[in-house]
């Protein structure tokens, strides 16, 4: 069963200009994804980034993977948001990191990516498809954007292998995080090869993602005061609740977080 929800970029980019994307940040630090440097890491490793390779990060936020890519891999990077805020703090956070030669930022819509087709080495994406109105529509950006012989590589949040219980449980959960649907592992991997490319890894990554949502949520707990403090009560009691939601539906299976590495053929 699919889900669809009326969330629009609008919304998700509106969330992201305010208390969202520093609430994130809080739990999950600049590089805005599960697992942090650690996963950007592993990403970058498996795709095989080398000093100035092209990198587009699709969806970059803050800007943290770019930099980490930039300064330890020597790639170029070109980040793509369509969140105002996001941006400025990451062409902020660039240039005090001196690495404003090697990091471009545009703003732009992940389904109409503002860049020439056949030109990336990489195309590069961490747990933000999952925002992204039409998976097929970006899956065919992405595609359209990467060299022959270049790879696309990311990670997202999909749905599992179990259902949910009841519609309701499903509409808290993607209300909570303003997603307007989810892919899964399959959906993913057909898309990519429909698309012209050829699959290398695609890996479910459940009990990891269930492990460390399990982490967001103690790390909720024990900051509580601060984040009563700067976010108020009532985001306070709407977060606890979302990822509670979210750490109970990954434990149970119901949603998961996949890896994927795929050849431009
Ligand atoms: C979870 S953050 C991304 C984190 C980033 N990939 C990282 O690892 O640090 C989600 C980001 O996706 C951006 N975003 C969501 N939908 C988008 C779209 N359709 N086009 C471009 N950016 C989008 C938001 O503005 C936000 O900055």
């Amino acid at each position: 069963m699919s889900y669809n929800y009326d969330f629009t970029v609008k919304d998700v980019s509106d969330a992201y200009d305010g208390a969202v994307g520093t609430l994130w940040e809080f739990l999950m630090g600049e590089h805005i994804h599960v697992g942090g440097e650690k996963e950007t890491i592993r990403l970058a490793d498996k795709l095989g980034i080398r000093e100035n390779n092209y990198v587009l990060d699709v969806c970059s936020a803050l800007g943290g993977p770019a930099r980490y890519l930039a300064k330890r891999y020597k790639a170029k990077v070109l980040g793509i948001d369509i969140t105002g805020t996001m941006l400025k703090k990451a062409i902020e956070r660039t240039a005090i990191a001196g690495l404003a030669d090697r990091i471009e930022y545009r703003r732009g819509n992940a389904l109409d990516l503002p860049v020439k087709s056949n030109l990336m080495d990489f195309v590069w994406g961490q747990d933000a498809w999952c925002y992204v109105t039409s998976k097929p529509r970006l899956i065919s950006e992405v595609a359209r954007v990467c060299k022959r012989g270049g790879k696309i590589g990311f990670t997202d949040w999909i749905l599992g292998k179990t259902s949910f219980s009841t519609k309701s449980e499903a509409d808290s959960l993607f209300e909570f995080m303003i997603f307007p649907n989810l892919e899964t592992m399959q959906g993913y991997s057909n898309l990519l090869e429909i698309n012209g490319c050829k699959l290398i890894e695609a890996e479910d990554l459940q009990n990891d993602f269930a492990s460390h949502l399990k982490f967001y949520l103690k790390k909720i707990d024990d900051l509580k005061d601060t984040i009563l403090k700067m976010f108020g009560e009532e985001m306070y009691n709407i977060t606890r609740t979302g990822v509670k939601g979210w750490a109970q539906a990954a434990k149970e299976g119901k949603v998961s977080r996949g890896l994927w590495i795929a050849k431009k053929l």
